[in-house]
């Protein structure tokens, strides 16, 4: 695992756009694995942005989201299809076809959630999966206790992630209960991995799992087993960090960030 520190939440996200743009350009039919979610947000605005004034190409990437609340269908506003519709999917012209996301109002979710690793696995495996951070630890929905070899199923949201998640919905008791998630294996199996960490709120929980032991309890800390996994964090987030002046020397002095400075 690589940990990048960035001053800003704006030079994080910056950086985070433009290692998914360069491996864009190298691999112009990328199989991408995607999270939403409000870290998220900024980065899918800067790619936009990149589409539009630089020519960024998407028309070949496929695309594989991480989940999809159970029960919402694709046009509710709160639905993750909706979400990444809007502020993906549409602004850099990536065609309806080359996007999955698991399908939340499948009749049987078991079934759904098996087509879905059969999908990824038929296209090849994802080739860079963006992950963003919840408050309880999780990457994708894998709530405590997901199997650190879990595949793509349905979940029970915890108590954080109600809490974190219920204010987007207005009233917070319409937030499902459920989502399908892709399990912490597949997120394992992905060739690379990418996660963006902002904000003064995630420190603990950063800390927790980049620096404290694996543990089903914290999903993200299984990602010290990933061969190739950066961590993208802003000063903020990176706060409770006990290896700093490391992760800043490696930023500053090894050639692969040379590009990036
Ligand atoms: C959602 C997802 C989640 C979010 C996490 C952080 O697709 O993968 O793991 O990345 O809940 O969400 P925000 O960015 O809203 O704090």
């Amino acid at each position: 695992m690589e940990i990048i520190l960035q001053p800003s939440a704006e030079r994080a996200v910056g950086l985070t756009a433009q290692l998914i743009a360069k491996s864009v350009r190298e691999n112009p039919r990328l199989a991408l694995g995607l999270a939403t979610g409000r870290t998220m947000e900024a980065v899918y605005a800067r790619l936009a942005r990149m589409h539009r004034e630089d020519a960024l190409d998407f028309r070949k990437v496929r695309t594989f989201n991480l989940d999809e609340y159970v029960g919402l269908p694709a046009d509710d506003p709160h639905s993750y299809r909706h979400y990444m519709t809007r502020h993906f999917f549409e602004p850099v012209g990536i065609p309806a076809h080359h996007t999955f996301l698991p399908d939340g109002m499948a009749q049987d979710l078991d079934a759904e959630c098996r087509a879905y690793e059969e999908k990824i696995k038929a296209l090849g495996g994802i080739d860079l999966q963006l992950l963003g951070i919840g408050n309880d630890g999780h990457i994708g929905f894998n709530e405590p206790l997901s199997a650190l070899m879990s595949r793509t199923r349905p979940k029970a949201l915890s108590p954080e992630t109600l809490a974190q998640n219920g204010p987007l919905f207005g009233d917070p008791t319409r937030m499902p209960r459920r989502a399908l998630t892709m399990g912490v294996g597949t997120i394992l199996e992905s060739r690379r991995a990418l996660m963006l960490v902002t904000g003064a709120a995630k420190a603990d929980i950063l800390a927790q799992a980049v620096e404290g032991p694996i543990t089903s309890m914290i999903s993200a800390t299984a990602l010290q087993l990933h061969p190739h996994c950066v961590v993208i964090a802003d000063e903020a987030a990176a706060a409770e960090l006990r290896g700093t002046a490391y992760y800043r020397r490696v930023f500053e002095t090894e050639p692969e960030w040379a590009e990036f400075r």
